[in-house]
């Protein structure tokens, strides 16, 4: 049986890197794992005076984080928290209140960013918003990608910059979950251990 992984990107930008850093995981996940998008594209603004009648874009995603068995998000790191959209999106699932899709899901987070920490705050930020909405998230590795043209997968378990080879120790085990304390089929799965991902994402 296929684990269905809902990956959530926190980015709506056309050319985003995490939307392209995520696409990489989808194709490098293991056989009996399927890391399919859930879109945040199209649910308005969070406002509790839509519970009652929840617009069709809130009632598809709130549907398909149900389906999913965990959830991987990937997401940049606006101005040292999560992207607006991505805090919507949360909002959305968390509510209408008693109904809160996003509790007992297990959880991964990956994110590419433009800085040097690649994420790291945002993602500290969304721990503790997961954390509060009923998920369990793996703790470690962590997985933060400063992102530059032409990163690539290289060493096993990690990943290293075609032209800046001497910065691969600093860059981000790429594995998500096996090792986790979480239940290992229940988050993605997504190790780029191989090498065998020669092509640039
Ligand atoms: C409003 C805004 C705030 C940003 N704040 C940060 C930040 O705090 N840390 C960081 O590393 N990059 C920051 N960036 C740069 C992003 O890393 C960069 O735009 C990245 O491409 C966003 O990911 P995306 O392409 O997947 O949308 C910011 C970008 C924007 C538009």
């Amino acid at each position: 049986m296929t684990t269905q992984i809902g990956c959530i990107i926190g980015s709506l930008a056309r050319d985003s890197i995490n939307r392209r850093l995520a696409g990489k995981l989808a194709e490098l996940a293991p056989p009996g794992l399927a890391i399919t998008e859930i879109s945040i594209r199209g649910l308005p603004l969070y406002c509790y005076d839509l519970d009652t009648s929840r617009p069709p874009a809130v009632r598809r995603f709130k549907s398909e984080i149900s389906a999913s068995d965990g959830l991987l998000l990937v997401t940049p790191e606006y101005n040292r928290s999560v992207p607006g959209p991505l805090k919507n999106a949360l909002d959305w699932g968390s509510r209408p209140w008693g109904d809160n899709s996003w509790h007992g899901k297990k959880a991964a987070i990956i994110g590419a960013g433009l800085g040097g920490a690649g994420t790291a705050v945002a993602q500290a930020h969304l721990r503790g918003i997961l954390g509060y909405l009923g998920m369990t998230v793996m703790g470690a590795p962590e997985t933060c990608v400063p992102w530059r043209e032409g990163i690539r997968s290289g060493t096993p378990g990690r990943m290293s910059w075609v032209n800046a080879p001497q910065l691969c120790d600093t860059l981000i085990i790429t594995s998500i979950a096996g090792q986790a304390k979480l239940t290992c089929r229940s988050v993605a799965v997504v190790v780029i251990s191989s090498g065998h991902c020669p092509e640039k994402i």
